[in-house]
């Protein structure tokens, strides 16, 4: 008997298109899409709703005790997950580049990482979901089927992520993207607690030539040559 969990994860650093390509992927296979970074993303929202600073653990962890955030699943397959936070739908406004930074910065508290991760670990405990994030092969599902890590090429990463703001109807300020993508992902790879890295069982793929049906391919040709 297999002990594989019947998940996939994708992880990797901000702009590299895993929202679209773990969608995609989630309708393909029949799976729940999991999130993670919207979960991280409603924390900061939270914080500064409350006027919490993201450095200060105890008041973070005082708000993760009374932390009410829940997932629902996406419209279609090119839609966000929706957010609620305190049974209101802020899908939206956890989606700015302020809270970007906010959400890096609160998820390398403990209290923060420990919840929520608790939180994704009941999510994905029936199996069938792709979970998607920064540790999702490493901590949070160490015993799913199939990981995956996918990277891409500074500069593409950049475009990504502006093209996506722009889609998103903000006012974006290209300079000040780069400096926050080269931040975010120093930050997130180099915080102590469950840091940005590739499972040493996972299948890394680099998308900065490759578009998202190819990205779609190849995860699904992996997929069916390691059936469960
Ligand atoms: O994937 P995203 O851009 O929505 O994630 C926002 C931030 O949340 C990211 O910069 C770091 C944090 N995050 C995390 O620490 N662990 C995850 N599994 C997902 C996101």
């Amino acid at each position: 008997m297999s002990h594989r969990l019947e998940v996939v994860t994708i992880d990797g650093p901000s702009g590299v298109g895993k929202s679209t390509i773990s969608r995609k992927l989630a309708a393909r296979l029949g799976f729940t899409y999991l999130d993670t970074g919207a979960m991280y993303r409603g924390v900061a929202l939270k914080c500064r709703q409350s006027g919490v600073d993201v450095r200060d653990e105890r008041a973070v962890a005082d708000l993760m005790d009374v932390l009410d955030l829940r997932l629902l699943s996406a419209p279609s397959e090119n839609e966000d997950v929706r957010v609620l936070l305190d049974g209101r739908d802020v899908s939206a406004e956890i989606r700015t580049p302020e809270i970007s930074m906010l959400a890096s910065a609160v998820s390398a508290q403990r209290p923060v990482r420990e919840k929520l991760t608790r939180m994704q670990q009941k999510m994905g405990a029936a199996g069938r979901i792709v979970a998607e994030g920064r540790d999702t092969g490493t901590v949070v599902f160490p015993g799913a089927a199939w990981k995956f890590y996918l990277d891409a090429g500074l500069a593409e990463r950049v475009r990504r992520r502006i093209r996506q703001l722009r889609h998103q109807g903000e006012a974006v300020d290209e300079e000040e993207i780069f400096k926050q993508v080269v931040k975010r992902d120093r930050d997130d790879m180099e915080r102590s607690l469950a840091p940005l890295k590739a499972a040493p069982d996972a299948v890394i793929i680099d998308s900065t030539d490759l578009g998202p049906d190819d990205v779609l391919a190849r995860m699904l040709e992996v997929i069916h040559n390691n059936p469960l």
